[in-house]
């Protein structure tokens, strides 16, 4: 590696941060440089991006494409944005090296609430060749590179796998090939339409299918296409040698912690995340997940470590998770009611609570959401393995409460195919929300147990009695 000094301008020396005589400046720079031990000078985060910015502008002026690049790479060894990094090896020679986004609260948008962030895990491999697989959401593309110059000079990564093409796994590539130019992408045909499609990339990109092998040297990468799991383009990608899979969004959770492994986090926190995740996401695809774990199984490959590209890395006993996915996936149904609703008066609000009465008298475990009070994304985390569902609605303009209709659409989209439900509510006159919402449950495949039960006005003491009765034979129907 040549200095990275060589051939910048005397009056760009302000790029070198440190000052001379305590430790830093730009002779020690160059002699760590050389060394190939560089001193790490540490900055503030918001010099950071100027000081990348401009040393990327110099060595564009100054130097061809290829050259610019390698300069970069050694610029980011030697720049540190000011956070000391802790180093994470998985299994020998293979490090996390991805982003943890605390802060993060929405997702897809604001489809989808996240209560405790997410991370975008990267993985890099050291072999003969370098291997990265999965990159991280722009935003972070510099503390993945950082993370990266840790280990080796970005510019060292030979091969970059791109298991999904979404933006929060694949918006950092364009980063990171700006200091790996002659890396060599690898994904399947779809991802590479995507990357074409999003980002104008048009780079040198190898589409695999299910059983190719990348050689690394001692150890070999094999992938496995995982269409519609989420999206067209994802797949999955195993280093045999360890037994480790990287499935990217498969088996994840949204949860930003300070530790990488599920053995060193709160367990019950974990599987709610990977639960709700499961739900308001891999749902609907449930036949097609069922499928590909049976594919895996003939496959007869050794799983030792699952490591997703959110969340924690199941390193004990990733065999639980495979197992809850099953579950999930065919539909495993306990003995728990959802009672979900909304009211204009308070009517509707009796009767939930009167049924959810005859529910707790069936034996029945029940829980009560208000919309919008209640967190939908949470709900649906709730549903997965509930038995069955009441959904309440007092009637507006001859339909359903507007509160309800972000939840009716992504019932509808979330398929909970085979469900029990039924639907309750007051009305005042022509009615008409009942009729609404048992077409929303039976569009997302949900089995009507019972009739609808609609009372005028305000329930009396005899109808909540009926509510209550309801509740109890719904239950009694798990
Ligand atoms: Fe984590 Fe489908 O992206």
């Amino acid at each position: 590696m040549r200095g990275v000094t060589e051939g910048i301008p005397m009056e760009c020396a302000d790029l070198i941060p440190g000052k001379q005589g305590e430790g830093g400046g730009i002779s020690e720079f160059v002699r760590g440089v050389v060394r190939k031990k560089p001193v790490k000078a540490r900055v503030d985060t918001s010099e950071y991006d100027a000081l990348l910015e401009r040393y990327k502008m110099i060595c564009r002026r100054l130097f061809p494409p290829a050259r610019a690049s390698k300069r970069l790479s050694a610029y980011l060894r030697v720049v540190s944005w000011g956070l000391p990094m802790v180093k994470v090896e998985l299994l020998r020679d293979v490090f996390w090296v991805g982003a943890v986004d605390w802060n993060l609260r929405h997702f897809h948008g604001f489809s989808y609430s996240i209560h405790r962030g997410t991370t975008y895990n990267s993985y890099l491999i050291t072999d003969q060749k370098v291997a990265l697989v999965d990159c991280v959401y722009q935003p972070f593309s510099k503390e993945m590179l950082e993370r990266i110059g840790e280990i080796v000079e970005p510019s060292e990564i030979d091969y970059i796998i791109a298991n999904h093409l979404e933006p929060d796994h694949s918006s950092g590539l364009l980063d990171l090939l700006e200091v790996a130019p002659e890396a060599k992408v690898y994904g399947t045909a779809r991802c590479k339409q995507g990357l074409e499609k999003y980002y104008g990339y048009r780079g040198n990109f190898s589409a695999v299918k299910t059983g190719d092998r990348l050689s690394l040297g001692k150890r070999t990468l094999t992938f496995i296409e995982a269409p519609m799991i989420h999206w067209p383009d994802s797949m999955f990608t195993y280093l045999a040698e360890e037994g480790l899979l990287m499935p990217n969004d498969v088996f994840g959770q949204h949860l930003a912690t300070s530790s990488r492994f599920n053995d060193q986090v709160d367990r019950c926190e974990m599987i709610e995340e990977a639960k709700k995740y499961y739900a308001n996401i891999i749902w609907p695809l449930s036949p097609i997940v069922l499928r590909k774990l049976e594919e895996i199984q003939k496959m007869g490959i050794r799983i030792n470590m699952i490591a997703p590209s959110h969340g924690v890395i199941w390193r004990e006993n990733p065999g639980e998770i495979v197992g809850l996915y099953s579950r999930w996936a065919k539909g495993e149904r306990l003995k728990r009611v959802l009672i979900v609703y909304d009211t204009m008066w308070g009517s509707t609000e009796k009767m939930a609570k009167a049924m959810m009465e005859g529910v707790m008298e069936a034996g029945v475990e029940a829980k009560l959401y208000r919309l919008p009070d209640s967190d939908e994304s949470d709900i649906f985390g709730d549903l997965l393995d509930a038995g069955g569902i009441l959904v309440g609605s007092s009637t507006i303009n001859n339909g359903i409460l507007p509160t309800l209709g972000t939840f009716a659409v992504d019932l509808r989209g979330l398929k909970p195919k085979g469900k029990l439900a039924a639907v309750f509510g007051s009305y005042g006159w022509g009615g008409g929300a009942a009729k609404e919402l048992e077409a929303v449950l039976g569009d997302a495949g949900c089995e009507l147990a019972l009739p609808s039960y609609t009372v005028n006005w305000a329930p009396s003491a005899e109808e909540l009695g009926r509510c209550k009765e309801f509740g109890r034979e719904f239950a009694s129907k798990l």
